[in-house]
């Protein structure tokens, strides 16, 4: 069974041509001109683009006390209408402290679900030979990279020779190390200060996490990267401070990337002084949203490459759960949503604007970071072979978001009132039609599958390489030269 995507501009990372695309069963067949197939999708007056990537989700994730509210389903379901086909959730150990068990929990946990596919990356909270053991069963279960939280103190926050220990253990192992930038220490001070000074209202959590404290994390992490010999990707980079640091290595040659997140795009830290104290709360998540110029930084890494991915962070908690900080906004538990705005958002914001082109755009929403986690051009491309994981991209499909018509089960949507002028016409997982606009038919939970990732990415492997003829030697000298005694 064949199906063609007919008259559209195909736009990938590095240029946009008219063409069809051929499809058999659930890969690419053939791009070319007049090709026609059993079954014909319309792609005229449209582009036709890879699926967005997701790298950065917490679906249904245990946190602060309580569960994020967004399923697989309901997770998938929303990626897929706003033209995401797969996203990459963070697993979490559980009281065991059993890295392999985390992984299969999140499996019996997501199987029955998910609606299009996803992956797994694997964080590591606390350091012991279980651990460093048990990574190497992991990266065998198809899951190459891990986070670190150099936050959250007293809960899932590493400390710098742990994260040393887990980094150099990534490096053998050929996993890409990642690390969640803010200095948990003097986050916990700050806490304590503006509490005691009775700023006990989401505003607070602004105040706690300056951008000095990301941009200091994020210096650490990558120096200690660098000394491990490893790439390093940097998740939720919010501001200059820290966008700063990963330029700068990026200069120097060293492999780091780094990652804005739609919402640091789109919104600022006025939110969180707004006088409805749920709609700042709603919107705090760590890192907070930064000011107009820490945008300006972002937008501008993007279309500069220092920055390569946008992704969403999307850890959705209701009304009901932002609640259990009344009184105190440590308690408030941390995350926003934006699953199912991202590319809707990032092009009426970032295209319509000039600010990106539209392949810059693609390179953003699945191209990078397909190749970054090592499973392209399976994902993130539009070549013979690949997965056909494709959206119908319209831009002449304008909507206002709103949690009334979302597909989210939350009760609330931080981008709510927003226009955006472009839309999927069709949202395409493996060849099948997960998403029609217009129609509300949503896809057959489970159908989805879980995307094996391998280890030692070409940029590991050149990292390495390099590494290994710079290392540090010792130096052979003649025993007559060497004065007695030394
Ligand atoms: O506030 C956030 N970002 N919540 C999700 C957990 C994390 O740190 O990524
Ligand atoms: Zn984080
Ligand atoms: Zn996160
Ligand atoms: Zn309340």
């Amino acid at each position: 069974m064949t199906k063609v995507i007919k008259g559209g501009t195909v736009v990938t990372a590095d240029r946009q041509y008219k063409a069809d695309v051929l499809i058999d069963g659930e890969t690419i067949l053939e791009i070319g001109e007049n090709l026609k197939g059993d079954e014909t999708i319309d792609a005229s007056e449209a582009y036709v683009i890879p699926g967005g990537i997701d790298p950065h989700t917490h679906l249904e994730m245990p946190f602060m006390g309580t569960t994020a509210a967004e399923t697989f389903e309901s997770g998938t379901w929303a990626a897929a209408a706003g033209g995401t086909t797969m996203l990459i959730d963070f697993v979490l150990p559980g009281e065991d402290g059993s890295l392999v068990n985390a992984v299969n929990e999140w499996h019996r946990k997501s199987g029955k679900q998910i609606c299009s596919d996803i992956g797994f990356h694997m964080a590591i909270t606390g350091w012991s030979k279980q651990i460093w053991e048990e990574m190497a069963q992991v990266v065998d279960m198809g899951v190459n990279s891990f986070k670190h939280f150099m936050a959250y103190k007293g809960a899932l926050m590493v400390e710098d020779d742990e994260m040393y220990a887990s980094f150099q253990r990534c490096k053998e192992l050929g996993a890409l190390p990642m690390v969640h930038a803010e200095n948990g220490d003097i986050v916990a001070e700050l806490q304590k200060k503006y509490l005691a000074m009775g700023i006990t209202g989401p505003e607070g959590h602004a105040y706690s996490r300056p951008p000095e404290v990301e941009g200091e994390a994020a210096n650490r992490a990558i120096m200690i990267a660098d000394a491990a010999g490893t790439p390093l990707y940097i998740v939720h980079v919010s501001c200059e401070q820290a966008h700063e640091a990963i330029r700068r290595a990026r200069q120097k040659g060293m492999r780091v990337y780094g990652e804005p997140l739609i919402q640091f795009l789109t919104l600022d830290e006025s939110e969180y002084f707004n006088k409805d104290w749920e709609h700042a709360a709603r919107r705090v998540m760590s890192p907070p949203f930064r000011n107009k110029e820490h945008q300006a930084s972002l937008w501008a890494g993007l279309a500069a490459g220092s920055l390569q991915v946008v992704a969403t962070d999307h850890a959705a908690f209701t009304t009901a759960q932002k609640h259990m900080g009344d009184g105190d906004f440590t308690r408030i538990p941390n995350g926003t949503g934006g699953l199912e705005e991202r590319l809707g958002v990032l092009w009426t914001e970032g295209v319509d604007t000039g600010r990106l082109t539209p392949e810059e755009f693609v390179a953003a929403t699945s191209t990078n970071i397909a190749k970054i986690l090592n499973i392209y051009p399976r994902k993130g491309a539009l070549v013979p072979g690949a997965d056909a994981d494709i959206v119908v991209w319209d831009p002449s499909i304008s909507k206002t978001i709103a949690a009334s018509t979302q597909k989210s089960v939350l009760d609330y949507n931080v981008f709510e009132g927003r226009k955006v002028t472009a839309q999927p016409r069709y949202t395409l997982s493996r060849g099948e039609v997960i998403f029609a606009w217009g129609q509300n038919s949503q896809p057959q939970p489970g159908r989805g599958r879980f995307v094996p990732r391998p280890p030692f990415s070409s940029a590991n492997r050149a990292l390495s390489k390099w590494k290994e003829l710079n290392s540090p030697r010792k130096v052979e000298r003649d025993p007559m030269n060497i004065p007695s005694g030394v």
